[in-house]
């Protein structure tokens, strides 16, 4: 535990009730006739309908009030969940919000994004441009803040956010031994890298208890390792841990949900979004969760999970956007 205080001595802004739920399905042991499987709930928190960004937040807004920042930036698209929970997360902290879309000022984006306004936050839409323009803009709108007098802060270092999740593997591995669940394998959305990052690595802090299994949902599979070696790198760096190479964990990657890519919703992706409801009772949407979800029931259902190793799934939330999704689905109307 000793090793967790260059951790905890970053500053923090304390946002998520921790543990999260580590909840059986039941339902899903029923139908697939074996036992040991499990959904870690980060989308049940008590803000803005939860989800992974919150743990980031808590680094984020940290560094922000320790920077005495009274303005957070923070970029994404419409129905961004990072910018949601940004917006969220300031409005408690007293900050102010600036976000910024890299998408089309139209009514569709403007209602994908209507509860980041209803938290408080400022939008404005650049068009849709890549994430470099995006980038490029955010600093932009910093600087001419500065300029004004404000103090701005930007939100997304994806190292400081992935201690969000360096945490969570402690969290998940206490409360396995504490639940008497002997948990195996562990399932993540692999994207831009901070959540899978930070779990790897407090993973390998802990002697590497868990197999972790990244459904990727946005890029190829080098272009997603090049990602979590930065991130993993610069954790390293930046705590002064030294727990082996990314090599060295025990990570299996899953390319096959990745189908037309980011935000494209596949029919196996569907098919677990229905699946989750009507087994358990949990939503989950097509951007990040679903194709998750998919990949780990298409593990556990064909053997690949031997049937005596307990999985988790770590739901990261974004449940949110499901509402804007509707028209994506084929088989539910
Ligand atoms: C709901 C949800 N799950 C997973 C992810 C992926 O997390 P990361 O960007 O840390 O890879 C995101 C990112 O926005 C998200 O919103």
């Amino acid at each position: 535990m000793s090793d967790l205080q260059s951790i905890l001595r970053e500053p923090r802004y304390d946002l998520v009730k921790m543990p999260t739920p580590l909840q059986r399905l039941s339902g899903f042991e029923r139908k697939l006739g074996r036992s040991g499987l499990y959904a870690k709930r980060d989308d049940l928190m008590e803000i803005g309908l939860g989800g992974n960004k919150l743990r980031s937040l808590e680094f984020w807004l940290g560094a922000a009030l320790q920077q005495r920042a009274d303005i957070v930036l923070v970029a994404g698209g419409a129905t961004s969940n990072l910018c949601r929970l940004t917006a969220a997360a300031a409005s408690m902290a007293g900050l102010d919000c600036l976000i910024i879309h890299n998408a089309a000022d139209n009514p569709a984006n403007r209602e994908g994004s209507f509860l980041n306004r209803l938290f408080g936050a400022q939008t404005r839409f650049i068009g849709p441009v890549g994430e470099d323009e995006r980038g490029a803009a955010t600093k932009a709108a910093a600087a001419e803040l500065t300029q004004q007098g404000r103090v701005p802060y930007i939100v997304g270092d994806a190292v400081l956010g992935a201690l969000g999740y360096v945490l969570a593997a402690f969290e998940l591995h206490e409360q396995s031994q504490r639940e008497s669940v002997p948990l195996r394998h562990v399932f993540l959305a692999g994207s831009m890298g901070p959540t899978e990052a930070g779990f790897i690595f407090g993973n390998a802090m802990l002697g590497h208890p868990f197999q972790v299994h990244l459904v990727s949902v946005e890029y190829e599979q080098a272009e997603l390792e090049a990602r979590l070696q930065r991130i993993y790198d610069g954790i390293a760096q930046r705590t002064g841990l030294s727990v082996g190479g990314l090599d060295r964990a025990p990570l299996h990657y899953h390319m096959d949900h990745l189908g037309g890519g980011w935000g494209v919703p596949t029919p196996e992706a569907e098919a677990a979004i229905v699946a989750f409801a009507r087994t358990e009772g949990i939503l989950v949407e097509h951007v990040y969760t679903a194709k998750t979800c998919a990949g780990f029931l298409d593990l556990v259902a064909s053997g690949g999970i031997p049937a005596d190793e307990p999985a988790c799934i770590i739901h990261t939330g974004g449940t949110a956007s499901l509402f804007s999704q509707r028209e994506q689905f084929r088989t539910v109307s």
